[in-house]
């Protein structure tokens, strides 16, 4: 069964100014980008919606985040509800980011309520998980990614999982300049697929696309893209670049 490629840049606060963005918009329109790859921005809020209708090349957008309730009075609030971002046709939120889980104090169990909320307003969700530095070197990475997971397949239907890309990034890759070694990537994401066969069905362990991201750049990204489990990436500070042109193009 193939997968289709996937590679999400995750803008996260970037760019602060509309003229670096305008740049790298026409950088990523005039590109010429693998038609096999799937390939979504994820800009900070105030950009979504101008980035909707500026993206060529088949460029979808999604959210950084959203709230975790349907609707309400929270003003200030500067997340989007689930139902708002995809009546606005937004059809990709990232949540359970490592930044959210560490620096907003994100529980399992609220990415995993935000995850069927986002599902039941009809968005595809890329759901990360993913070890930190003394995790890994207590030998942990498998037992923190499967209970990040868990808590996720306790409010999902098998069905769901068709609407979900798991992204693997663990903590210490990310912006470090530090990425994961082939085998290193390869172990967790077939221990993530194995999880899902285990936990969910072997249909959805086959099917679903588990990418990877920390530190992926232009110089690494062919490398991890011919791991048999690795479907894609997500890319932070290189998707800033015109070398995300190339991380997008890893594949062909
Ligand atoms: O979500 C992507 C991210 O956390 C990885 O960031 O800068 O290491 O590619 P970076």
């Amino acid at each position: 069964m193939s997968r289709q490629f996937f590679v999400g840049g995750n803008w996260k606060m970037n760019p602060v100014s509309r003229e670096e963005k305008k740049a790298l918009v026409n950088t990523l329109n005039s590109a010429d980008l693998d038609p096999a790859t799937e390939v979504v921005i994820a800009p900070p809020s105030l950009y979504i919606l101008p980035l909707k209708d500026t993206l060529k090349n088949n460029i979808q957008v999604s959210a950084q985040n959203c709230y975790e309730k349907p609707k309400g009075a929270f003003t200030g609030e500067i997340r989007r509800v689930a139902p708002q971002l995809a009546d606005a046709g937004i059809p990709y939120v990232i949540l359970g980011h490592s930044e959210r889980r560490k620096e907003f104090k994100e529980s399992d169990e609220l990415v995993a309520g935000k995850t069927k909320a986002a599902l039941e307003s009809k968005l595809k969700v890329i759901l990360c998980v993913g070890e930190d530095k003394d995790q890994r070197e207590a030998g942990e990475t498998a037992a923190v990614v499967n209970r990040q997971l868990q808590a996720v397949v306790n409010v999902l239907t098998p069905g769901d999982w068709s609407q979900i890309v798991i992204a693997y990034e663990p903590v210490w890759a990310i912006g470090t300049g530090i990425v994961a070694t082939p085998e290193q990537a390869q172990e967790a994401h077939a221990d993530i697929r194995a999880f899902l066969k285990r936990q969910v069905s072997p249909e959805v362990a086959e099917k679903t696309r588990i990418i990877y991201g920390g530190s992926v750049s232009a110089n690494n990204c062919n490398n991890l893209a011919t791991l048999p489990d690795v479907d894609g990436f997500l890319v932070g500070g290189a998707s800033l670049t015109a070398q995300f042109v190339d991380i997008i193009n890893s594949k062909r």
